[in-house]
């Protein structure tokens, strides 16, 4: 008998056959209906998950003041707790506004957690971006960053960089009585970037371009990704191929002339030297390290700079102690004299001041994972391949952990403890490189801001998340030089 009569309905099976499909029925319906118990038992965060598809991703993305927690965590977390689940950017998401859970998932990248950005910013992030890749390749690629942060920090030419740099954007307000700060701040931070990774100089037209192509880039981060010509996502993903071909560039030339001049490399003492000596280190990979450490120092440092004289406009006891102290540090120089790490000791309350604003002004307000596993923690569970955020503004500004925390008081960093109350730069295997770096910078230039000026920003100027922190009308600020400078 040919096999497939076996499988042939035939006319008295039917009764058979309607009982076999009443009973797969079933089976299915018990295991839609058992699974769904099994959520509810495994004890989930309370929490919404708002419309189809689109869950309550534009919600959570709604602009407010960075130095608050906006509607949507407010409304959340007193609603469900610190942390809720919720359906964010096409996924389940657990959000924690909890420290202790943040520290968790952090500390457990790669074990329980991972980085996990939504997929159209890896269009725009490239395939080996440090924020994207794990395992040893995140480690090859880390190495470079941390490598590069080492390097420039302790170096007194890159200390010099900073000060010439700082003078220069303090020479050029002379005269004037109006300055746009945050512009002013990406300039000199991404100038200083390129200068010490690629020997760029700022008055190079290719210093103005890639910070245009920076700019385009960014915003295509909060943008919808839809890939159709003119929207800020297509700019963005075409931005990041022109500043992908300018490296590119740069390595094609110190290549060529190492070859034709017979020099081992173009020394140009930077750190595409460095970068270029490296071995294990393909093309595409080169590139995207140097865009990553561009991206991660330039446009962060330079929001962070404009928080701090945002909030000293607003707080002239702590801009006075501030002043007071860089004039200690100053007088104990002689005129001109560059500063150094010496001085840079010296810094404290610039530091406190710098901490401070890190808290209140949430450079970065969260970051992306995603659980590994099936995760219990206190009592709740995560579920695993759900999305988890680590929402570092919900315990910057936390009663429970800072007393009074809106209000912006370099003071509270006297207490030790505070440093782990906060976690600014994220935590664990990836946790900032270039945390020392981006304080470093900050208190060079503010030495030289508070000497040479006072200023006050415009009354319905302050800083909103979008969520990376953009001034509503730019930072512009009223100045005036101070005694010492006129
Ligand atoms: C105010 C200044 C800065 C802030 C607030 C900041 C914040 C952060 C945060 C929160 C992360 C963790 C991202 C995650 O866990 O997914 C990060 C990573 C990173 N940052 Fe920064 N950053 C700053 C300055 C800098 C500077 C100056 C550089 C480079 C010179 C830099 C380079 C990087 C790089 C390369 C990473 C990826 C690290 C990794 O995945 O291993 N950042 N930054």
């Amino acid at each position: 008998m040919d096999i497939f009569c076996c499988l042939l309905p035939m006319p008295d099976a039917a009764p058979a056959i309607f009982l076999g499909l009443c009973l797969a029925f079933l089976f299915l319906f018990y295991k839609f209906f058992s699974s769904k118990q099994d959520v509810r038992a495994r004890n989930l965060p309370q929490g919404s998950v708002g419309w189809p598809l689109l869950g309550e991703t534009l919600a959570f993305l709604s602009p407010h003041r960075s130095n608050s927690l906006g509607i949507f965590l407010q409304d959340h977390c007193s609603r469900y707790g610190k942390v809720f689940k919720s359906h964010l950017f096409g996924s389940p998401t657990i959000v924690s506004c909890d420290h202790e859970l943040n520290a968790f998932v952090l500390q457990n990248e790669e074990r329980l957690f991972g980085a996990s950005y939504p997929k159209p910013m890896l269009g725009i992030l490239g395939k080996y971006s440090l924020l994207v890749v794990s395992g040893d390749l995140h480690k090859k690629l880390r190495s470079v960053a941390v490598n590069f942060v080492t390097a420039s920090k302790s170096t007194s030419e890159f200390h010099l960089c900073v000060e010439r740099l700082s003078v220069s954007m303090l020479e050029s307000w002379k005269g004037r009585d109006q300055v746009a700060f945050c512009k002013e701040a990406k300039m000199f931070a991404l100038s200083l970037m390129v200068k010490t990774l690629l020997s760029i100089e700022p008055e190079d037209p290719r210093a103005r371009k890639i910070l245009a192509d920076f700019l385009t880039y960014m915003k295509g981060f909060v943008s919808l990704p839809l890939y159709i010509p003119g929207t800020p996502y297509a700019m963005a993903v075409k931005a990041r191929a022109r500043l992908s071909s300018t490296v590119r560039e740069i390595i094609e030339e110190r290549r060529r002339s190492s070859s034709s001049s017979n020099v081992v490399g173009l020394r140009k003492g930077d750190f595409m030297d460095v970068i270029l000596g490296k071995e294990g280190l393909n093309e595409e990979e080169m590139v995207s390290i140097v865009l990553d450490i561009l991206l991660g120092g330039y446009e962060t440092t330079a929001t962070l700079m404009a928080l701090i004289v945002f909030f000293l406009a607003h707080e002239p006891a702590s801009l006075l102690q501030l002043r007071e102290e860089h004039q200690a540090i100053r007088r104990k120089k002689g005129r001109g004299e560059p500063l150094n790490a010496e001085d840079y000791k010296q810094m404290e309350y610039t530091d406190d001041v710098i901490c401070e604003a890190l808290r209140c002004g949430n450079v970065v307000k969260f970051v992306h994972r995603r659980a590994l596993q099936d995760i219990e923690f206190k009592g709740l569970t995560i579920p695993s391949g759900w999305k988890v955020f680590p929402v570092f503004i919900g315990t910057h500004l936390d009663p429970n952990l800072h007393e009074n925390p809106m209000k912006f008081d370099p003071s509270r960093w006297k207490d030790k403890a505070m440093n782990k109350k906060v976690m600014p730069f994220g935590g664990g295997l990836r946790l900032c490189p270039g945390a020392e770096l981006a304080r470093l910078i900050i208190a060079f230039f503010l030495h030289h801001l508070v000497l040479s000026f006072r200023w006050k920003t415009k009354p319905d100027d302050f800083p909103v998340a979008y969520p990376y922190v953009e001034f509503k009308r730019d930072l512009v600020l009223e100045i005036e030089p101070t005694e010492t400078h006129s």
